[in-house]
């Protein structure tokens, strides 16, 4: 963003957000197929934090998403606070085929509760919707625990490109709202100070019309 204000038109908005799951959810390929468009099928464990940028149109305005990835694997991951900072938004992963990945969202949101900004968009992506087959996690688990922690929710395929576009949009947008919504309201707290500074200028000024009447009579008297 640079030097620019916020939501100056020719600036571009820098949106930090990250993936977060249980190890082999899909994180990095959902990743790889929002940034690059690609899939791999023998993708390697995460070691640390990777990240990667899109930009997107939204209105009139480019927003860069720096979406950052990390190991699900605790030994292979980095500190967790330097990992959330700034974080506007967050991808909570899990695998339709694998029950204890659902089971595990809710470490993941403590710990996104404990590191992260209150008002982070969170959004929960339920992935490998190709493997209907071998689901352990039906649609409506995921639906109601996004509606009991208040998250969006998506099933997504990173292999088939389902639904991945869609998540990663709904939640940059989502920020872009919040951020827009934020900086409106700074500019009426800019607008109600200007005309708070005007009256209180004027108020000292009849304060010192006041003083100079008394001087007056003091002197006078
Ligand atoms: P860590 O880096 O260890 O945390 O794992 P990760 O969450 O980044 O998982 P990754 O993207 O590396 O994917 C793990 C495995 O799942 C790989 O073999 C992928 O090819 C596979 N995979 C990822 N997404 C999908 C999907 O949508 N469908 C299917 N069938 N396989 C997928
Ligand atoms: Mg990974």
């Amino acid at each position: 963003m640079g030097s620019c204000a916020m939501f100056d038109d020719e600036c571009e908005y820098l949106f930090k957000t990250v993936l977060i799951g249980d190890s082999t959810v899909g994180k990095s390929n959902l990743l790889s197929r929002f940034a690059k468009d690609e899939f791999h099928i023998d993708s390697k464990p995460t070691i640390g934090v990777e990240f990667a940028y899109r930009n997107i149109k939204i209105g009139d305005k480019i927003v860069k998403a720096q979406i950052w990835d990390t190991a699900g694997q605790e030994r292979f991951r980095a500190i967790t606070s330097s990992y959330y900072r700034g974080a506007l938004g967050a991808m909570l992963v899990y695998d339709i085929t694998r029950r204890g990945t659902f089971e595990n969202l809710r470490k993941w949101l403590h710990e996104l509760r404990e590191y992260s900004n209150r008002d982070i968009v969170i959004v929960l992506v339920g992935n490998k919707s190709d493997l209907d087959d071998s689901r352990e996690v039906d649609i409506e688990d995921g639906q109601s625990l996004a509606q009991l922690e208040d998250l969006c929710f998506m099933e997504t395929s990173a292999k088939e490109n389902l639904n991945v576009e869609d998540a990663f949009l709904q939640m940059i947008t989502k920020i872009f709202e919040i951020a827009s919504q934020k900086s409106l309201e700074a500019k009426e707290n800019e607008a109600t100070k200007q005309v708070l500074d005007h009256e209180r200028k004027e108020i000292i000024y009849v304060v010192d019309e006041v003083s100079a009447t008394k001087q007056t009579n003091c002197c006078a008297s």
